[in-house]
């Protein structure tokens, strides 16, 4: 473990003795995304309470509240908050009464650095996993409910512009019905688009992989785009020479890298800012997988990937965990289902998601995706 190790995660620590938390702020304060500091048990479950911290770790006596007694209480309300006991007291009957609350892992006195940092890094594993569990369920029952709202939507329109056809055929063009029921085409058009979002996102339409070379695509799909930038934004392309072939289908590749080159515009706006794609070959190990979206299936190994990257605006923490949701948008209703498709195709090439983004500094998409090996 590295002398910089960062967890993504936020931490509350509770002591009462000033030398202590001068360490434990010295030890993790830097090791962790935000961190917090209470005197005794009751600031400590305040706190809590307020800012619902990944991890706690606590000093076991402290005035007012002690260690287990706050832990009792932190436990009604978070479950599987994991909480880190620093004692110095091993007795078997405290132990009991302490795991019985629900005390994740025991420091005992005194506190090494190395200690501390081995119990966070178990803490986030934890969290992690339980972070992937709850994607994955949340995808799933997601997927359900797209997936039989999409085909019977699919139907249904299916009669309706059928039908709408058939009505235009028999109305002179110049006419007011021609007219009106021309818009209802157009609003049923868009209409299905959403619906093939969806079927997208559900990653079940069936459609035939073929071999492609991702530059070749790549470089179509940036002309296009070239030509509807607005001159505040610039595109540079950065593809490495000969990328071994992935197995796919264009129209759906060429959605994905639409689509984020699009969320792209819209978050660097009206400021200037700067687009890369991106293509290479990368050795994705398990950690590297651990983080992606989609990673269930995936096995660490040699991929080829696509990036989109841009210097717009960046996304908060909690924009990052449900950017994938069908519907979900910060921009106006009836937007959203972009990323959701995204992950569908994704899911499809057999291929998972890295995010790498900070507010006001830019986002990174990277697609890594199985090279071609029939
Ligand atoms: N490159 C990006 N930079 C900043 N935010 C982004 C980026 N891409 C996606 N987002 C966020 O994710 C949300 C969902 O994206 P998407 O599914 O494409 O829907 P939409 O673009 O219609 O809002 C966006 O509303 C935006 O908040
Ligand atoms: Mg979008």
């Amino acid at each position: 473990m590295g002398l910089f190790t960062t967890y993504p995660i936020s931490l509350l620590c509770v002591e009462d003795e000033p030398a202590l938390q001068e360490l434990l702020r010295r030890h993790l304060a830097n090791a962790v995304d935000t961190f917090y500091l209470a005197g005794d048990g009751q600031e400590g479950y305040d706190l809590f309470n307020e800012h619902h911290p990944d991890v706690v770790i606590t000093d076991l006596m402290m005035p007012n509240i002690g260690g287990l007694a706050m832990s009792r209480m932190i436990r009604v309300a978070a479950p599987k908050t994991p909480i880190i006991l620093i004692t110095s007291c091993n007795r078997a009957d405290f132990l009991e009464e302490a795991i019985d609350i629900g005390v994740t892992q025991f420091l005992l006195k005194p506190v090494l650095k190395e200690k501390l940092l081995t119990s966070l890094e178990r803490c986030h594993h934890i969290i992690e996993l339980e972070r992937r569990s709850n994607r994955t369920i949340k995808l799933e029952s997601l997927e359900i409910m797209a997936g039989g709202f999409a085909h019977s939507f699919n139907n249904i329109l299916t009669a309706i512009l059928g039908n709408v056809q058939l009505a235009l055929m028999h109305l002179p063009q110049d006419s007011i019905p021609h007219h009106s029921i021309k818009q209802a085409e157009t609003s049923a058009n868009r209409a299905a688009e959403i619906v093939k979002q969806m079927l997208d996102y559900t990653a079940k339409g069936w459609f035939q992989g073929r071999k492609i070379d991702l530059n070749v695509l790549v470089k179509q799909v940036s002309q296009s785009l070239l030509e509807m930038l607005p001159p505040e934004i610039s595109l540079s392309l950065d593809a490495e020479a000969s990328l071994p072939p992935i197995k796919g289908e264009l129209s759906q590749l060429r959605q994905v890298i639409s689509s984020l080159a699009a969320n792209s515009m819209d978050a660097i706006g009206n400021q200037r800012g700067n687009i890369t794609i991106s293509t290479g070959t990368m050795v994705c190990d398990r950690s590297y997988i651990e983080n992606c979206w989609n990673s269930d299936d995936i096995l660490p190994g040699s991929y080829v990937f696509l990036e989109v990257s841009d210097t717009g605006c960046g996304m908060e923490k909690e924009t990052l965990e449900k950017l994938f949701d069908p519907f979900f948008s910060t921009k106006f209703t009836g937007r959203g289902m972009g990323l959701a498709a995204v992950l569908g195709i994704i899911r499809w090439h057999k291929g998972a998601i890295n995010i790498t983004s900070k507010p006001r500094f830019g986002s990174e998409f990277r697609i890594i995706l199985p090279t071609d090996v029939t």
